[in-house]
């Protein structure tokens, strides 16, 4: 797949969002939001997961079921503010393996720093699933699936919740194998790499750190 980019448009997807971006939305409320979100994401992201049929027995015959084949996917939070997406993938995937990767973005250039990372050792047998609830400039998400695809992982999505049109140029000129899915795509980043419209600064309105 090259430079593929889904934008997910489901209606319930699009109201919660909206709900999410209103200034006034508790610190509560967008945390509920942003969860129900990812659980409608993570339902979206996984249509193309394989299935092996295997034989059951229901209470009246036995059959050829279909269940996820392979390995549990491995989910990888960006931190901190991937937590939130994580949170809702886990709900709805409560067996998917768990990663994490830290980045801050050094506010004079914009540039992630990688503070942290752990992941689980198999993950090369594992399909893996990225997020981070905004793609701005692109530059953590490419530092990422940098750092990520050391890993060889038989497979990487990234997922988040709002795009700007810059921060998909970059990260699909990086990683045009990568598909990039999200919710909505924004108009622009302003001069300090926020994005507009937008809905402000994602962790600090999950942990109600502002
Ligand atoms: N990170 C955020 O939380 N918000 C933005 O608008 C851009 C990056």
């Amino acid at each position: 797949m090259n430079n593929s980019i889904t934008c997910i448009e489901h209606p319930l997807i699009q109201h919660k969002l909206t709900l999410m971006r209103q200034k006034d939305t508790s610190t509560a409320k967008f945390r509920q939001l942003l969860e129900e979100i990812s659980m409608l994401l993570a339902y979206e992201v996984t249509r193309d997961l394989p299935l092996e049929k295997v034989s059951i027995e229901t209470p009246f015959a036995t059959m050829d079921a279909p269940m996820l084949a392979g390995k549990k996917l491995v989910l990888i939070s960006i931190m901190r503010a991937g937590q939130g997406i994580l949170d809702g993938m886990l709900k709805l995937i409560p067996s998917a393996r768990v990663g994490h990767i830290g980045l801050y973005r050094d506010p004079g250039t914009l540039s992630p720093i990688e503070y942290y990372f752990k992941v689980p050792n198999d993950v090369h047998e594992r399909e893996m699933l990225i997020v981070d609830p905004m793609m701005a400039t692109g530059n953590s998400a490419i530092a990422a699936v940098h750092r990520l695809k050391e890993t060889q992982p038989l497979s990487i999505k990234f997922v988040c919740l709002l795009a700007a049109p810059e921060g998909i140029a970059n990260f699909q000129a990086e990683h045009p194998d990568v598909p990039v899915f999200t919710a909505a795509i924004d108009d622009k980043l302003d001069a300090h790499g926020y994005i507009l419209p937008g809905l402000g600064d994602a962790g600090d309105r999950m942990f109600g750190t502002q």
